[in-house]
């Protein structure tokens, strides 16, 4: 079944343990409660991420800071009716520009791209497979389906650049 916890779907948490390699510097800025990310965010302050911003403020932060990741995990809110649902529950109330998901996701794709090492994974979710532009090569698509009349989910595993060991002497 759909669940708000997208990663304890078993499928899904598969995925991820495969292209999670062990001591990877993992940024989650849509964390929710995921203990998956070393350097976790999300708006809701009730959850248990280290950060409570918003998702593009979070990473130009990493960004202004040099911070770079291994793996980058993107798994928000899937439509705008989502999006509005999110910031309620964080008792905020979404404007015309956070509920267009489109323009956001353009500017999130183009900060991750900037914290990402060369060879870095982006692992993606949601309703299409959001793809991240001409640097990126799509490696592994899975399609998660929920059953009855509910949306899969699409999950996709997109490597920034060539492929390159992520491990390998000074990649950045
Ligand atoms: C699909 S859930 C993430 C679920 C998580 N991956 C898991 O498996 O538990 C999306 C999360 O994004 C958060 N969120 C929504 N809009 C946000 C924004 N603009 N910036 C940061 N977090 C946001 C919501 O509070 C929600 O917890």
């Amino acid at each position: 079944m759909p669940s708000p916890d997208t990663f304890s779907i078993p499928p899904i948490a598969d995925l991820l343990s495969r292209w999670i390699p062990a001591g990877a510097v993992v940024v989650d800025p849509f964390a929710r409660n995921s203990k998956l990310g070393t350097i976790t965010n999300d708006l809701n302050p009730d959850t248990s991420a280290q950060y409570h911003m918003k998702a593009d403020d979070f990473l130009l932060m990493l960004s202004e800071r040099g911070e770079f990741a291994d793996v980058v995990l993107f798994d928000p809110p899937y439509s705008p009716r989502q999006i509005t649902e999110c910031y309620q529950s964080a008792g905020l109330k979404a404007t015309m520009e956070d509920t267009q998901s489109a323009k956001l996701k353009k500017t999130l794709r183009s900060l991750i791209g900037e914290i990402l090492k060369p060879g870095g994974i982006v692992l993606s979710f949601g309703w299409n497979s959001c793809t991240f532009g001409d640097d990126f090569s799509i490696e592994e698509i899975l399609l998660v389906p929920h059953g009855g009349d509910h949306n899969d989910t699409i999950c996709v595993a997109s490597r920034k650049g060539s492929q390159l060991n992520l491990f390998a002497g000074g990649s950045q």
